[in-house]
């Protein structure tokens, strides 16, 4: 079974607290997100290959541990895996982007796909996933796939929010694929919302509902 990361920080969870908070403005939110992406960012990039450099400063000469390689791909899961990406990127800069466009069926709550575009690289680089929510699971677990059929040889998925429903489906279908979350919550609802939640993420961060 894949593993589940719950990040522990006093910063993240003062974050999370003011990206639930039902009175926090759209701007704000986009903002929330970018620093709990780079916060989480650290946390899935803790254990990276690494390898040994000989560093000279200015007072003598160390080994130093450097990264193996070069710095995975960073795939947002459409709409609201933009406002993670955005801090993925400050802590990754040499990262390429890729993106897995997903809407979730209000009704049925599954996914329906409108755009993907994979850099070239994933299939050396491999992959770290970002979608603020991880629910029934649905459209995590397409995007995982399109990200492994696109060549990705190994990935992890990081979150904000997990329903422990959500975690279950994607260990299931995905064993290999550690998760990343700042929060794993009670529940889902009827209408596959997390309980206790922040709503809809996607509409939160554009500003895009009623
Ligand atoms: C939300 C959320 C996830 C998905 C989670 O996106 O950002 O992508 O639903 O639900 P699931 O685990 O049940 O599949 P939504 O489809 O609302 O699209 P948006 O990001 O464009 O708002």
């Amino acid at each position: 079974m894949s593993a589940l990361t719950i990040a522990d920080h006093a910063l993240l969870s003062h974050r999370m607290a003011e990206l639930r908070d039902v009175a926090t403005p759209s701007p704000r939110f986009r903002r929330l997100l970018a620093e709990i992406g780079a916060m989480l960012t650290m946390e899935a990039t803790r254990n990276l290959p690494s390898t040994t450099r000989r560093v000279t400063t200015p007072l003598t000469e160390m080994d130093h541990r450097v990264l193996a390689g070069p710095e995975p791909v960073l795939v947002a899961v459409l709409r609201a895996g933009l406002g993670l990406l955005e801090g993925a990127m400050q802590v990754l800069p040499d990262a390429p982007v890729g993106h897995v466009g997903l809407a979730r069926d209000e009704h049925t709550l599954k996914p329906s796909q409108y755009l993907l575009r994979m850099p070239p690289e994933v299939t050396l680089r491999g992959a770290i996933l970002y979608d603020p929510m991880l629910a029934t699971g649905g459209s995590a677990i397409a995007a995982v796939a399109r990200v492994k059929e696109a060549g990705a040889p190994h990935l992890r998925f990081v979150c904000a929010l997990a329903a422990p429903e959500g975690v279950a489906k994607l260990r299931a279908a995905h064993p290999d694929v550690p998760i990343i979350t700042a929060a794993l919550d009670e529940r889902l609802n009827e209408r596959g919302f997390i309980v206790p939640g922040l709503g809809d993420a996607g509409d939160r961060c554009f500003g895009t509902e009623g």
